[in-house]
C-alpha cells in the first residue's frame, strides 16, 4: 500500500478539513505530518461545525485511527481544549488518537518568543498566528526542543532548562511577559496528554503499510506557505509540502501514492507577504463577505483575490500533485466575470515561472470567463453543472495539466461532487 496526501496548494485553508473528512471513510489512518496549532481545519456536518487545530480531521470516523506524526509541533494547551471541547459533545477520542513521541512540544515560553519576535519586526512582521511555531522549530533545529517522548521520564528539570534559555532570548526584546502565569494550563494539558498512547510512528506506519491498511496524510498551511519554496520570509516554519510527509512521518518516498492538491476557486491569503491577485476593491470585499473568509484560528480577515495559475503550476510541480481538489466553487456563483492570472508581468518581461521574489512591481496578467450565475450549493452530480463551470474546469486542467476529482460546493460533508 502507498499513503495518499491531501495538501494545500495556495496560501492555507483551501478547505483541507472538509475534503480530509470526506474522503476519511476510504482509509484506516489519518495523519498529520507537519504544522501545530497554526492551522485551523473546519469540518461541517449535521449543523455542526468543528474546528481542529493539532487533530487530524479524521477523527469524527469511528474506525479511523489518527496520527500525531514526528514532524508536528503539539501545545498541549490548546490540545487539552481540543480534546475537552470534543468530549463534551460525546466524542472521547483517545480510543482513536495516538500520538508520535518524536513530535515538539510548544512551550509557553515559545508563545512568549513568537510575540515578541513579532512586535520588534514591526512593519515587517510575518503576521504570524502566534502560537510558538516559528520559535518551536527553532529549538527542534537547533537541538534543544522538547518532544513529547520527554514527558516519559524527569520533564520538569528538561523544562526549566529550556525556559531557563528562553529566558535569556527574551532579553534581546523590549517584551513584558509572565510565564508563571501560563504554567497551570501547560502542566494540565501535559496530564492530559498522558492519557493518550505515544508512538513511535515511523514504525507503526511501515506496519501498517506492510498490512494493507490506507493512509492519508494531512496537510497544513500550503504550499506557498512551505518555508523553503513559500514567500519567505513571509511563510511558516515547516515544509508544508508533499516532501513533508517524508520527514514528518517517516515514510519513504517510494511509499507516497495519490497526491491530492486543494485550492479555492479563488485565492486567499491571511498575514503578511506577496499576493499578487490580491483585490483592495468592492470585488474583494464581495469574496470575503460571501466566502466568510476570516481566519479559522485568528478570526483575521482573510485577504482575498483571483486564482492564481502561476503560483499553482508551482505548486503542482513541487508536490507531484496527481489530482486536484476544488473548493468554494459555489462563492462564485453570483459573479459576472471571473479572473484568472495567467501569468506576472514585471518592469516589461512576462513572467510564467513563480520567481524568487515577487515585488510591488510584479503584476497579475488575467484571462476573463464569463460566471456560471448559477446556485451550485445544492448541486450533487457533474452532469448538473452550468456550462461556464465545466467550461472553468476545463480551462484549468488545460492549464495546470492536471485533473480535477473533486468540486466542492459549500461547507457541509454532502457538499461535495467527484468529477473524475
Ligand atoms: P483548511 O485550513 O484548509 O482546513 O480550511 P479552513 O477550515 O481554514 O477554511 C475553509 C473554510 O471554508 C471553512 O470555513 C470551511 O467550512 C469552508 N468551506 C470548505 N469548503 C467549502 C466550499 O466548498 N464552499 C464554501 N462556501 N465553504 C467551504
Ligand atoms: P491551515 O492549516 C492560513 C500563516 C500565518 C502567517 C504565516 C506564519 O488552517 O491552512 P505561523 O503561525 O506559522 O508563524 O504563521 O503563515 N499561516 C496560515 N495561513 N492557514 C494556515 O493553516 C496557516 N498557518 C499559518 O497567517 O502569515
Ligand atoms: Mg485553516
Amino acid at each position: 500500500m502507498k499513503i495518499d496526501v491531501i495538501l494545500g496548494l495556495q496560501w492555507g485553508d483551501e478547505g483541507k478539513g472538509k475534503i480530509v473528512d470526506v474522503l476519511s471513510p476510504a482509509y484506516d489512518v489519518i495523519a498529520r505530518f507537519q504544522g501545530g496549532p497554526n492551522a485551523g481545519h473546519t469540518l461541517e456536518f449535521n449543523n455542526i461545525k468543528h474546528v481542529l487545530h493539532n487533530i487530524p480531521s479524521g477523527i469524527f470516523r469511528k474506525n479511523t485511527l489518527n496520527i500525531i506524526g514526528n514532524g508536528v509541533v503539539l501545545d498541549p494547551v490548546i490540545f487539552k481544549k481540543e480534546v475537552d471541547k470534543l468530549a463534551q459533545m460525546g466524542v472521547d477520542i483517545t480510543h482513536n488518537l495516538v500520538i508520535s513521541r518524536k513530535a515538539h512540544l510548544i512551550l509557553p515560553s515559545h508563545r512568549i518568543l513568537d510575540a515578541a519576535s513579532e512586535q520588534a519586526k514591526g512593519k515587517g512582521k510575518i503576521g504570524s498566528t502566534l502560537k510558538g511555531i516559528g520559535p518551536t522549530y527553532m529549538d527542534k533545529t537547533g537541538r534543544n526542543g522538547l518532544r513529547v517522548g520527554d514527558i516519559e521520564s524527569d520533564f520538569r528539570a528538561k523544562y526549566d532548562t529550556l525556559v531557563e534559555k528562553h529566558r535569556n532570548l527574551l532579553k534581546i526584546y523590549d517584551y513584558e511577559y509572565n510565564i508563571e502565569e501560563l504554567e497551570a494550563d501547560f502542566f494540565e494539558g501535559i496530564e492530559t496528554l498522558k492519557k493518550f498512547k505515544f508512538i513511535d510512528s515511523e514504525h507503526l506506519i511501515h506496519q501498517y503499510l506492510s498490512d494493507g491498511k490506507r493512509i492519508l496524510a494531512e496537510g497544513a498551511q500550503g504550499t506557498m506557505l512551505d518555508i523553503d519554496f513559500g514567500s519567505y520570509p513571509f511563510v511558516t516554519s515547516s515544509n508544508t509540502i508533499c516532501a513533508g510527509v517524508c520527514t514528518g512521518l517517516g515514510a519513504a518516498p517510494s511509499n507516497i501514492g495519490e497526491v491530492m492538491g486543494i485550492f479555492k476557486a479563488y485565492c486567499t491569503r491571511v498575514g503578511s507577504g506577496p499576493f499578487p491577485t490580491e483585490l483592495f476593491d468592492a470585488t474583494g470585499e464581495e469574496l470575503r463577505s460571501i466566502g466568510h473568509e476570516f481566519g479559522a484560528t485568528t478570526g483575521r480577515p482573510r485577504r482575498c483575490g483571483w486564482i492564481d495559475l502561476v503560483a499553482l503550476k508551482y505548486s503542482i510541480m513541487l508536490n507531484g500533485v496527481t489530482q486536484l481538489i476544488m473548493t468554494k466553487a459555489d462563492v462564485l456563483d453570483t459573479f459576472d466575470t471571473i479572473r484568472l492570472a495567467t501569468a506576472y508581468i514585471s518592469k516589461g518581461k512576462t513572467i510564467k515561472d513563480f520567481p524568487y521574489e515577487i515585488d510591488e512591481n510584479t503584476k497579475a496578467v488575467y484571462t476573463d470567463m464569463p460566471g456560471w450565475k448559477t446556485d451550485l450549493t445544492a448541486v450533487r452530480t457533474k452532469e448538473e453543472f452550468p456550462d461556464a463551470l465545466k467550461k472553468y474546469i476545463a480551462f484549468l486542467e488545460k492549464e495546470l495539466e492536471v485533473p480535477v476529482s473533486y468540486v466542492s460546493v459549500g461547507p457541509d460533508r454532502e457538499q461535495i461532487i467527484k468529477v473524475k
